[in-house]
């Protein structure tokens, strides 16, 4: 494991296993139609590579970048996005892929926009989530969920600490000595 990491808490094996599960999944319950799938920068590209790879009908992508939380190591509510989607989304049937649900304000805010574009359908599909830390329980509702997790930073397969250890093969809890117990720069 990465010295700057606490514990391993998923390993390769079990992060290619669900994926495929969830990749299987989307294929059947989107069986004749085509897919928009939205992925979120940078944190879902990796883990939406590998997703993608499992996904038997026809399926397309855009991106959007947002940036959930600015420098302060509590969660604004303030989303801004960075890069938009590059086409209309409106009669598509788009898939959301996130790395991790933590408070809730990143997807909440995306769904309320990306609803208001007028897709034929809107799911959203998680790899990690972390229902203990959410602000509006009531407005997330992941079609498509990884694992649930418990509240602990962490990083790897796409997710980032200050934008490292991204390329990690696996997911591990990050020692608490390297982020000082607060959470900062976090961007989605
Ligand atoms: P939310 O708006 O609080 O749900 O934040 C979602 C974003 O925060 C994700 O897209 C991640 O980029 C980031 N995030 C939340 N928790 C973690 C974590 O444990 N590790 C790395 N990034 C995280
Ligand atoms: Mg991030």
């Amino acid at each position: 494991m990465h010295p700057d990491g606490e514990k391993i808490l998923l390993t390769e094996e079990q992060l290619e296993l669900q994926v495929a599960e969830l990749g299987r999944r989307i294929s059947q319950d989107y069986a004749g139609k085509e897919i928009l799938v939205v992925g979120i920068l940078k944190g879902a590209m990796v883990f939406l590579a590998d997703l993608v790879r499992k996904i038997t009908v026809p399926t397309y992508f855009d991106f959007i970048s947002v940036s959930s939380y600015g420098s302060s190591t509590k969660s604004s509510g303030v989303v801004r996005i960075l890069k938009d989607l590059d086409r209309s989304i409106t009669g598509r049937h788009v898939l959301i892929v996130e790395d991790i649900i933590d408070t809730g304000l990143t997807l909440n805010y995306l769904l309320e926009n990306l609803s208001s574009r007028h897709p034929a359908s809107i799911k959203l599909c998680a790899l990690l989530d972390k229902p203990s830390r959410r602000l509006k329980p009531a407005n997330i509702n992941i079609d498509y969920c990884g694992f649930t997790i418990p509240d602990e930073f962490v990083v790897g397969y796409g997710l980032d600490y200050n934008e490292r250890y991204r390329n990690l093969p696996y997911i591990m809890i990050l020692s608490p000595k390297i982020y000082g117990g607060g959470k900062q720069n976090v961007t989605a």
